[in-house]
């Protein structure tokens, strides 16, 4: 014990360990400090557990087009812990980005921006696009279909952006199209530039919560004052401060620890998602849906008129960008309350109600056909011989993906389950021969037979 001892104080003594952090761990902080900080803490957690799972998985994926897909599916079937460890990296991801939104959410409604931490709020913001990168980034690896349309999508967008689009989607992939060199820049991206400027703000982040200190609880009829601010802090801290740990820090230990255990229990529940087929371009029917994260901007898109997406898909992003970045200038002093601040309050509710709706329409998707339909022949399956016919057509030609009928399948198109009372046999086949808006036309797909059978199905349906 003696000698451990003596080893300890010679590394300390060299080192400065205590010396440097002591005074990091036991700074004191304002009292009072409530459950609803743990969050930026919790997405340091996170964080971490990514940077963890992230080397462990690098460790056996290959990031080149020949060997992805089969290396993350020998991770995922093959590798002890692999199924596990590409959970946690997943579910890890989605943490830390709901953490990073709460966090931002919090400290936007008690107006923690406010002078002196403006560069907190800045920094802040830098870190959740740079989160928001990594999962994108991310994404790609997978290198399955699902990952690669997402990515071709949001290629496509960017494009668009006029005059620099064509230049930004090419320094994106690595060239006009996703292929090869895309998978080695998106890993690059991921593993090499991304991380690098997380850790550099992640730093500068934590240094200036240390400098300025955490904000105290707001309470209304106290409005910060830039000129006498700090003196009042200082004096505030000296009067009543507590250390910060174990005080302050218990909680983000505590929500910290069932952060990751959550994470653990759904990485060993769940699994990771499951890799859809290998990207093949001729395959068209894919559905490109991403991770949850990426569904309300992929929602927003889906739902815009096709006229004003080119503007928006530019404007809306530098907008967003612009305001948040510019937040603490706009407003750096007076009431940090939300009682005093009812219509911050209420702008961060409209958002998050926003935000939610494209996520639960995103996650619905009905502007998408429904591949998983379950066929209505085999349900309830008709008498006539014709009819039944047509039935089982309108499943093996896919039009059940579009259209419900008596309660399955998609709502990209109407609902036909009634369709017989309004439509005759010559609407209906001209409908079905030419298609329609959004309709792919099957004239040349169809024999008369089965032409004829669709339509007397459809005639049926009253
Ligand atoms: C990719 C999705 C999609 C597929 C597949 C599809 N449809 Fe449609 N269908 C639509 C949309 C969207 C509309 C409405 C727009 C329009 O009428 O042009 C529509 C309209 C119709 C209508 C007119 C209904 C109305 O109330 O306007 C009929 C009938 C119809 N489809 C039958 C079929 C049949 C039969 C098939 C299969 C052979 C089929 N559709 C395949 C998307 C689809």
């Amino acid at each position: 014990m003696n000698k451990l001892r003596q080893i300890w104080n010679w590394i300390d003594d060299r080192s400065g360990i205590s010396e440097t952090f002591m005074p990091l761990i036991k700074h004191p902080v304002p009292p009072g400090s409530k459950w609803s900080y743990v969050f930026g803490s919790a997405t340091l957690f996170c964080l971490i557990l990514q940077v963890v799972t992230g080397i462990g998985l690098s460790l056996l994926y290959q990031p080149s087009s020949e060997n992805a897909y089969q290396s993350l599916q020998f991770i995922t079937h093959q590798a002890p812990l692999g199924r596990i460890l590409r959970g946690i990296h997943y579910f890890g991801a989605s943490g830390m980005i709901l953490f990073a939104g709460i966090h931002m959410i919090r400290v936007y409604i008690t107006a923690s921006y406010k002078y002196p931490r403006e560069m907190s709020w800045i920094s802040g913001v830098l870190l959740l696009f740079l989160t928001i990168g990594m999962g994108f980034t991310g994404q790609l690896l997978r290198w399955d279909s699902n990952g690669v349309w997402s990515s071709v999508v949001a290629a496509e967008q960017m494009g668009r952006v006029p005059l620099v689009g064509k230049y930004l989607a090419r320094i994106l992939l690595g060239g006009d199209t996703i292929g090869g060199q895309t998978l080695s820049r998106f890993f690059s991206y991921h593993v090499f530039i991304i991380p690098a400027m997380l850790f550099v703000f992640v730093g500068f982040h934590l240094f200036l919560v240390f400098r300025n200190g955490i904000s105290e609880p707001p309470e209304a009829d106290r409005p910060v004052d830039p000129k006498t601010y700090r003196k009042w802090y200082q004096d505030m801290l000296k009067r009543e401060g507590v250390p910060f740990w174990p005080n302050a820090a218990w909680r983000d230990a505590l929500f910290g620890s069932l952060v990751i255990i959550c994470i653990i229990g759904l990485a060993i529940v769940f699994g990771p998602p499951e890799l859809t087929q290998q990207p093949d371009p001729s395959i068209i029917t894919t559905n490109p849906s991403p991770d949850w994260y990426m569904l309300p901007i992929f929602s927003l898109f889906a739902l815009m008129p096709p006229k004003i997406e080119s503007y928006v898909i530019f404007i809306g992003p530098v907008l967003s960008v612009i305001g948040l970045l510019s937040l603490p200038f706009i407003s750096n002093y007076g009431e940090r309350s939300p009682v005093r601040r009812p219509w911050a309050v209420f702008g961060v509710v409209c958002v998050v109600i926003f935000v939610g709706s494209l996520l639960y329409l995103g996650l619905k998707s009905p502007w998408s056909p429904d591949f998983k339909t379950k066929a209505v022949y085999a349900v309830s399956p008709a008498k006539n011989p014709v009819i039944q016919k047509g039935a089982i057509l309108f499943y093996k030609k896919g039009c059940q993906y579009c259209h419900r009928i008596n309660g399955s399948g998609g709502v990209k198109g109407p609902d036909l389950s009634v369709i017989g009372r309004s439509w005759d046999e010559q609407q209906l086949s001209l409908q079905i021969v030419n298609g329609g808006t959004d309709m792919p036309a099957y004239g040349g797909m169809l024999s008369k037979e089965d032409l004829n059978a669709l339509v007397q199905y459809l005639r049926s349906k009253k």
